[in-house]
């Protein structure tokens, strides 16, 4: 493997640990490329639910997965505001997969193999050349386990869900602290607990918990060590 111009920074987590936030802002300080790597997830959920197909149903969700992958359907580009457009058959869906039904139909169609194989090409063909900052959960395990920076950014299950319960209550969808707290539990499980693809920490990955930590400190601490590990190439 030829050495990058610029390095590949992976940043893996669970939900609700601040990722994306950080993901684009991190982006946009070191003038790199985000990578929402849900978001490509997310799409196929929400094909999947336009075609009429259960999310669980793995034989056509896979299908339909490697069928967009080929066709090239699903697209992100760069969005001043969001960080990340997502097109899907050329329509912007960002708003469309961002519903809390898309949020499940992703995390069901994400553990079909096929459809992890079928956007494994699409995330190492936007990563390989450096520059780029790729969010998701297997980026720095198996999608690139070769990134010069791993970042594995996480926080206790409950600092998480207080996050998660302000951003529903500021929605104004009601939700008790309980019952939020009891979902992230269950997401935790479900993608740790995969056959395909877990939600692990790469071994190399360096750990930062979020807990306790504004926003700033950890973009800060990011920015500064991919800085460093630039400077030392
Ligand atoms: O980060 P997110 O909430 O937009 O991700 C949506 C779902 O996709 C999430 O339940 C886990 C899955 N996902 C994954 O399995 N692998 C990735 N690299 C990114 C997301």
């Amino acid at each position: 493997m030829p050495k990058r111009a610029r390095v590949l920074v992976a940043i893996d987590g669970p939900a609700g640990a601040g990722k994306s936030t950080v993901a684009r802002r991190v982006a946009e300080r070191l003038d790199m490329v985000l990578v929402d790597t849900g978001a490509l997830y997310r799409c196929v959920a929400l094909a999947a639910s336009r075609a009429g197909l259960a999310f669980s149903d793995e034989e056509p969700v896979g299908a339909l997965a490697a069928r967009l992958a080929e066709a090239r359907a699903i697209r992100l580009e760069a969005d001043k505001e969001r960080g990340v457009r997502a097109l899907l058959e050329g329509e912007d869906v960002s708003i469309a997969i961002r519903t809390p039904e898309m949020s499940l139909g992703a995390s069901q169609v994400s553990a079909i193999p096929r459809v992890r194989d079928a956007l494994l090409a699409m995330q190492r063909q936007a990563g390989e050349k450096g520059g780029v900052v790729l969010e998701g959960r297997d980026i720095g395990t198996v999608v690139f386990p070769d990134a010069e920076v791993k970042f594995f950014l996480t926080a206790s299950p409950e600092e998480r869900a207080t996050r998660r319960h302000l951003e529903l209550v500021q929605k104004g969808t009601p939700a008790s602290f309980q019952e939020t707290l009891a979902d992230v539990v269950k997401r935790d499980k479900a993608d740790t607990e995969r056959p395909v693809a877990p939600l692990r920490q790469a071994d190399d990955a360096i750990v930062i918990d979020s807990g306790g930590k504004s926003i700033e400190d950890v973009v800060d601490e990011m920015v500064r060590l991919v800085s460093q590990r630039e400077a030392e190439r």
